[in-house]
């Protein structure tokens, strides 16, 4: 019998708890008190830690990002058949809230200076859908998007801005955290994401009698008296006490996450950067952002599946940049405004592996692997 050694394998992005043991302290303090749930210290300590860090008057801790975007959605009273505009370059939890709550999805391109929603786009989508409620804004793999433009468009046509900033904990643009410049921001803490607790999201907002409309939502909508009354539809959606409790440890080492993931990206960028074809995300001026996941995109012989296959064969993940909403079985049927940038970024775009527990020694083994490409 052979036996075959396996590489241990190099994730995309991957949980990576404090080397201080700061989420223990925090989950064993739950344990210790038996405040598993409902809610409790943890949970407030979160929120309250959260919106400290981002500069936000509220947070709502939730089940999930997915969840945080529902909610946000009902604030802004999104309802059967309303209209809301959202990025189709993004993951599908941005766009099926929009569906959760009845209403239509409009899609709009990227751009390749941000990669985020076009400007441009969405002043043609806000003249051919006046009547829209709601702009859903995503900050794509902790880029900011154009936030001064955006936040003037929302405003001239008087519709709300919801921040889907599930990827852009850490991100600031012109000194201001993403999520804080619409209405409403989210943030995810799932699996792969700069900071996690497992899974669970953060709904944000100024608008704190709005805030404790969406946690009385979160709470089944549990109207004050004894016995169990409702006069609304209610969900399940608030974050239990020891998922907080990962939280609050996560939230303390958010800082040397960003600094290793900026790491991540000069390295690739250093070693990558001069390959024929490849172009690295874009930066702007504006932008700080926490780079969750390095991507690049090529144009040249090498092509993007050359790179996932080199890697695999290595046991090292990698993966295509989000292929657009326009272009899902599900979300074909709705109208796309846009110039096909999204199609592009999404047919020439590699994201690399970002994952914070990598050494120096797996981010050279995987350039000399990419590398290689270029010299067959
Ligand atoms: C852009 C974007 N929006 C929303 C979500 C949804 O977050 P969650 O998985 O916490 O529901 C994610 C991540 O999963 C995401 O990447």
């Amino acid at each position: 019998m052979t036996t075959t050694k396996v590489n241990k394998r190099i994730f995309l992005s991957s949980p990576h708890m404090s080397d201080e043991g700061y989420e223990m302290e925090y989950v064993k303090e739950a344990f210790d008190t038996n405040w598993i749930a409902p809610l409790g210290e943890n949970v407030n300590g979160f929120e309250r830690e959260l919106a400290e860090k981002v500069g936000s008057r509220a947070a709502v801790a939730l089940s999930s990002g997915t969840a945080a975007i529902h909610l946000a959605l009902r604030a802004a009273g999104v309802g059967e058949g309303d209209i809301v505009f959202c990025p189709t370059l993004t993951f599908s939890a941005t766009a099926n809230p929009i569906i959760y709550q009845n209403a239509t999805p409009v899609f709009i391109d990227s751009n390749y200076e941000t990669w985020n929603m076009c400007p441009k786009a969405l002043e043609e989508a806000l003249k051919k859908y006046p009547e829209v409620k709601a702009v859903i804004v995503v900050h794509l793999y902790g880029l900011s998007a154009d936030m001064d433009r955006i936040v003037e468009l929302c405003k001239k046509h008087n519709v709300v801005l919801i921040e889907d900033a599930a990827e852009s904990l850490g991100t600031y643009y012109k000194g201001k955290h993403t999520g804080t410049f619409g209405d409403y921001g989210i943030f995810s803490f799932n699996g792969n994401k700069i900071i996690t607790t497992s899974g669970g999201g953060m709904l944000v907002s100024d608008n704190e009698e709005k805030m404790a409309k969406a946690k009385f939502w979160a709470t089944q909508s549990r109207d004050q008296a004894r016995h169990y009354q409702h006069s609304e539809l209610g969900f399940n959606y608030r974050m239990s006490n020891v998922v907080a409790g990962i939280g609050r440890g996560q939230l303390k080492v958010l800082e040397q996450r960003v600094d290793k993931k900026n790491y991540i990206y000069e390295f690739y960028k250093r070693e990558l950067g001069e390959l024929e074809g490849v172009k690295f995300m874009p930066s702007n001026d504006w932008d700080a952002p926490n780079y969750w996941l390095s991507s690049m995109t090529l144009n040249g012989i090498v092509r993007p599946s050359d790179i996932f296959d080199a890697l695999e064969a290595e046991n090292i993940e990698s993966r295509p940049v989000w292929k657009p909403m326009h272009m899902q079985p599900f979300f074909e049927k709705y109208d796309f405004i846009g110039a096909g940038v999204s199609e592009k970024l999404f047919e020439n775009g590699v994201c690399l592996p970002s994952d914070t527990k990598m050494s120096d020694a797996d981010l050279t083994k995987i350039v000399e692997i990419i590398k290689g490409l270029w010299c067959k």
